[in-house]
């Protein structure tokens, strides 16, 4: 290859491996499994992330798979992962964004023990609402997400909207080293005091992606997850216009994303109806440009040669049916500030330091800092009787951006500096950008103590998390 270790380390991107040519593999039958049992390894494994020509990459994963398992439920019938943990640290698994009971919601010393090594743990629930969700450790949380331990947990409607096919992308972020190992530094202190840690290289479904193949006038739902650590994406399909129907697994009023770009932060989800416009035999570009610096091109959309599949695009309704969410009493509500603090001030600079840290955590939420996998017996941030309309009304005070997650409810987008959210848009995570203020309201009919926090990991363990107490 002409590619040499030197480009690689210069490189600093996905499109250093562009030259590679190799197809995705994208496509995840849909198996109408009822129930659904399974066994969740975590362990060592060796993938194949980049070329032939480069070494395998040793990860942390489920099954021996770099993202675990697709794992395929019905809205509303049993869900049980057996975890035998097959790392020689202690593990949870965290179901994120599905609306379960907490003793199964795998936030280790606050839910459950942490699983020891050799040891076994079962989820069990029910999924009340059908969408797109995921799987990841919530122990050590940012090595062991970092080094690979997630995967996408779907959840099918019983009725699923009318398409050609559908696609799941898990797109996750490393850093790769030269010869493709994930390089050391974890939690490095300048870093974790501002946007994380973005990698070098960016996969679709485990592997650098080169080329998807499509059809002309196909209908495609693209599942799209955002499974790494700290990169925000803002997904542009060149010459496609994207409807997104759902955010986080809950469907929305169908619309096109504001300027073309679908902004996703890490742990969130968009499911996207894609009618497949363009010219046989042309390609088109998926090209990520949130950070300036480092617009790639995350995939190319190939198109087969073949006279389109149908004479005009799809008229089949876009709308998902209705998740069974509780619904919302904002008369009554209770409001309750929130503030994000910390971090780097003044952008990229070094003069800036920390802001009323002490210099202890990095981050804060209203003054209080929860570090590590959380600080048990740490007061919940504030306490709401089950059944109550709750509004979280966040103020991002710091010069970041921060996807704000709270377990084991869905809230909805009411605003964002007083301007109405459109589009009806639920969900579990929500993109908060620097100096934002953003409100969001759920009913908090889920008892049980509950994270709340920033799914950047460095921000996370740093101390941009809390608990919630629905009582
Ligand atoms: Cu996906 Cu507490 O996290
Ligand atoms: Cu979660
Ligand atoms: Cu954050």
């Amino acid at each position: 290859s002409a590619f040499s270790r030197r480009q690689f380390l210069q490189a600093g991107i996905a499109c250093a491996f562009a030259t590679l040519s190799r197809p995705v593999h994208a496509d995840e039958p849909p198996a109408a499994h009822d129930g659904l049992t399974t066994t969740l390894r975590p362990g060592k494994a060796r993938v194949r992330m980049v070329g032939e020509e480069y070494p395998e990459t040793e990860v942390w994963a489920y099954n021996g798979a770099e993202p675990g398992p697709v794992l395929r439920v019905r809205q509303g019938a049993p869900f049980r992962a057996k975890v035998e943990n097959g790392l020689t640290e202690t593990t949870t698994v965290h179901c994120h964004g599905i609306r379960l009971p907490n003793a199964v919601d795998g936030v280790p010393n606050l839910t459950q023990k942490p699983i020891k090594p050799g040891e076994r743990f079962d989820y069990a629930f029910t999924p009340p609402d059908a969408g797109t969700f995921w799987y990841h450790s919530h122990d050590d949380s940012l090595i062991q997400m970092g080094r690979g331990l997630a995967g996408p947990l779907i959840v099918e409607e019983p009725d699923p909207p009318q398409v050609d096919r559908e696609l799941l992308w898990t797109v996750q972020d490393w850093r790769l080293t030269g010869d493709t190992q994930i390089a050391p530094g974890f939690n490095n202190r300048m870093e974790a005091a501002m946007d994380g840690r973005v990698g070098n290289t960016v996969t679709i479904n485990g592997r650098v992606p080169d080329a998807v193949r499509v059809r002309a006038g196909e209908r495609i739902r693209l599942r799209l997850l955002n499974a790494a650590i700290a990169r925000i994406m803002a997904l542009r399909f060149e010459g496609h216009r994207p409807m997104i129907v759902a955010l986080d697994g809950q469907p929305c009023e169908p619309h096109e994303p504001p300027d073309g770009r679908i902004l996703l932060g890490p742990a969130m989800r968009a499911d996207v109806m894609l009618d497949m416009q363009g010219e046989p035999g042309r390609s088109y570009r998926v090209v990520d440009d949130f950070y300036d610096r480092l617009a790639y091109t995350l995939v190319q959309l190939e198109y087969d040669k073949a006279s389109p599949v149908r004479p005009h695009p799809s008229d089949a309704p876009l709308r998902l049916p209705a998740n069974p969410v509780p619904h919302l009493d904002l008369k009554t509500a209770s409001m309750h500030e929130v503030q994000l603090q910390g971090g780097m001030m003044g952008g990229m600079g070094m003069g800036g330091g920390m802001m009323g840290m002490g210099g202890k955590a990095a981050w804060a939420i209203n003054g209080q800092s929860m570090t590590g996998d959380g600080s048990p017996g740490m007061p919940p941030l504030f306490e709401i009787a089950r059944g109550r309309s709750c509004i979280l009304d966040m103020r991002n005070d710091t010069a970041w951006w921060h996807p704000m997650h709270l377990h084991g409810h869905s809230f909805q987008v009411l605003d964002r500096d007083g301007k109405p959210e459109p589009h009806d848009v639920w969900g579990d995570t929500v993109l908060v950008r620097p100096r934002e203020r953003v409100r969001v309201a759920f009913v908090a009919d889920n008892p049980g103590d509950w994270m709340f926090h920033c799914h950047v990991m460095e921000h996370q363990v740093g101390g941009l998390m809390t608990i919630i107490r629905v009582t």
